[in-house]
């Protein structure tokens, strides 16, 4: 009797312990998430779906797209960034003399002298040029300082890096207050074809996600997205052609007579790709959107 109670004890701390760990801790943790405000604005974030898009999130997910997407952004690190916009007067060859003397003169730039040097290697004075890239900040502001005083302009920046950034798959990495809306969430685990947490900002227009669906070929060549036709509707053309009838290449299209349009499915999944964007700096996610120079 003695070890039936010591087993019965065992077993409920060890089942009690992995609740706590898998369950209520989640659960404080991310339970009460709330929406939060776009840095240096007085924005919410993130911005609730329209009915179509919270509808598509349930298509997305009956139709295994998450099996070749995820939705989830990673990053590595953040890069200060200064970038050359307006050299005014100045010639771009004097110009890369005035940054290789400040390079050799000011002791805080040291360290940057070897990327700005490379950067500037061959710059015939396009613009914006990015002549500095890296962890450190004073080299940002100093260098910025210095060409400000002999009327260059320049433009800093914090950007997110890291491969999928690069990719351009996303400007900064996902944070739990951007699956806010979602239910489930899709974050998915195999990338086949790209990440989709910023595809709303990718492509943007309907009419391209309606036909990359039907015929991912007619707009990528040798996509190997699978074309999802069931989500259209193959109809006799009436009096007059649908309005929402896809538009098609002629090797895409249907026999003549007919058009191809979509169903609310299809449609619904379209509001919900373009719903999907991670393009605001948030406190967690800082970075300096794209404004126009000053
Ligand atoms: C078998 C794997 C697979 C499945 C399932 C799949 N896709 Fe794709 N998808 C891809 C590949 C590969 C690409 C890249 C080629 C292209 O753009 O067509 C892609 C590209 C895309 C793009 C364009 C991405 C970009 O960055 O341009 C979107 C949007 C997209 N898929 C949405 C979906 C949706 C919505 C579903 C579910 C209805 C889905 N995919 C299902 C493999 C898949």
């Amino acid at each position: 009797m003695k070890t039936g109670f010591s087993v019965f004890l065992a077993a409920f701390v060890a089942l009690g312990l992995s609740w706590c760990g898998l369950v209520y801790g989640p659960l404080k943790q991310l339970g009460g998430a709330q929406e939060t405000t776009v840095l240096q604005s007085t924005d919410k974030w993130p911005v609730q779906r329209t009915g179509d898009a919270t509808l598509g999130l349930q298509v997305y997910r009956a139709n295994g797209c998450a099996a070749c997407h995820t939705e989830l952004v990673h990053q590595t690190g953040a890069a200060n960034v200064l970038t050359l916009t307006d050299i005014g007067v100045h010639k771009a060859a004097d110009l890369k003399d005035f940054t290789t003397s400040l390079l050799g003169t000011v002791s805080e730039l040291t360290t940057a002298s070897n990327t700005v040097v490379a950067n500037l290697a061959g710059w015939n004075g396009e613009l914006p040029k990015v002549i500095y890239s890296g962890a450190d900040d004073t080299v940002v502001s100093m260098l910025g300082d210095k060409f400000k005083a002999v009327g260059v302009k320049t433009e800093a920046r914090v950007i997110a890096t890291g491969a999928d950034i690069a990719r351009g798959w996303g400007t900064r990495q996902s944070v739990a207050a951007d699956y806010l809306y979602d239910s489930p969430v899709q974050f998915g685990s195999l990338r086949a074809g790209p990440d989709l947490a910023n595809i709303g900002v990718r492509a943007p227009d309907l009419n391209w996600q309606l036909q990359h669906l039907y015929a991912p070929r007619s707009l990528v060549k040798n996509s190997t997205m699978p074309a999802f036709r069931y989500l259209f509707t193959v109809k006799k053309i009436g009096a007059q052609p649908a309005p929402d009838a896809l538009v098609l290449p002629k090797e895409f299209s249907p026999a003549t007579g007919f058009e191809v349009v979509p169903t609310d499915e299809a449609r619904q999944l379209a509001a919900y790709l373009v719903s999907l964007k991670n393009n605001a700096p948030l406190y967690e996610a800082p970075f300096t959107p794209i404004t126009a120079a000053k």
